[in-house]
């Protein structure tokens, strides 16, 4: 089915995002577990999974929209060098997500794509739900001390 050419550019960008934060995500996940917080690794690692998921669900209706998903394109990674910024750049990138998805899904209204509206709107669910996580992560970090909370994060490393 052919999809409109405007929404195919912006699926694509939103691709590209998507696989951007797999990355990041996979590299901060990884780092947390280098420090022994467990939990943070996994939750982080599960954020990757999902961003993964998007990507896949994008390509999908790229490809039934007969057009050529760009898989090659990543945009500029913000990788935090400590637990505050990697906590801090997540919620940023997830809020950023939640309007572009928002957008996104305004365009496809308007172009009468509906099943591109389904989609989107699926993603953009889990999205908050990942803006909620970071949010979650900040407040505990305010409200318990940076120190209190890597305590809390220790539980689950590896032995
Ligand atoms: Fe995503
Ligand atoms: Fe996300």
């Amino acid at each position: 089915m052919k999809g409109n050419e405007k929404l195919i550019i912006v699926l694509n960008s939103l691709l590209a995002d998507e696989l951007t934060v797999v990355n990041q995500y996979m590299v901060q996940s990884e780092m947390c577990a280098n420090w022994g917080y467990g939990k943070l690794h996994k939750a982080i690692r599960k954020q990757a999974m999902d961003e993964m998921l998007h990507a896949e669900w994008l390509i999908e209706r790229i490809i039934f929209l007969d057009e050529a998903p760009t898989v090659s394109r990543l945009n500029t990674m913000k990788i935090g060098k400590t637990v505050s910024e990697i906590v801090n750049n997540d919620n940023d990138v997830e809020l950023n997500v939640v309007k572009e998805y928002n957008d996104a899904i305004k365009l496809a209204r308007e172009v009468d794509d509906q099943g591109s509206v389904d989609l989107l709107t699926k993603i953009l669910k889990m999205e908050e739900g990942h803006v909620d996580w970071a949010e979650m992560q900040r407040a505990q970090i305010e409200q318990m001390g940076m120190e209190n909370y890597l305590v809390n994060q220790t539980e689950g490393s590896a032995s």
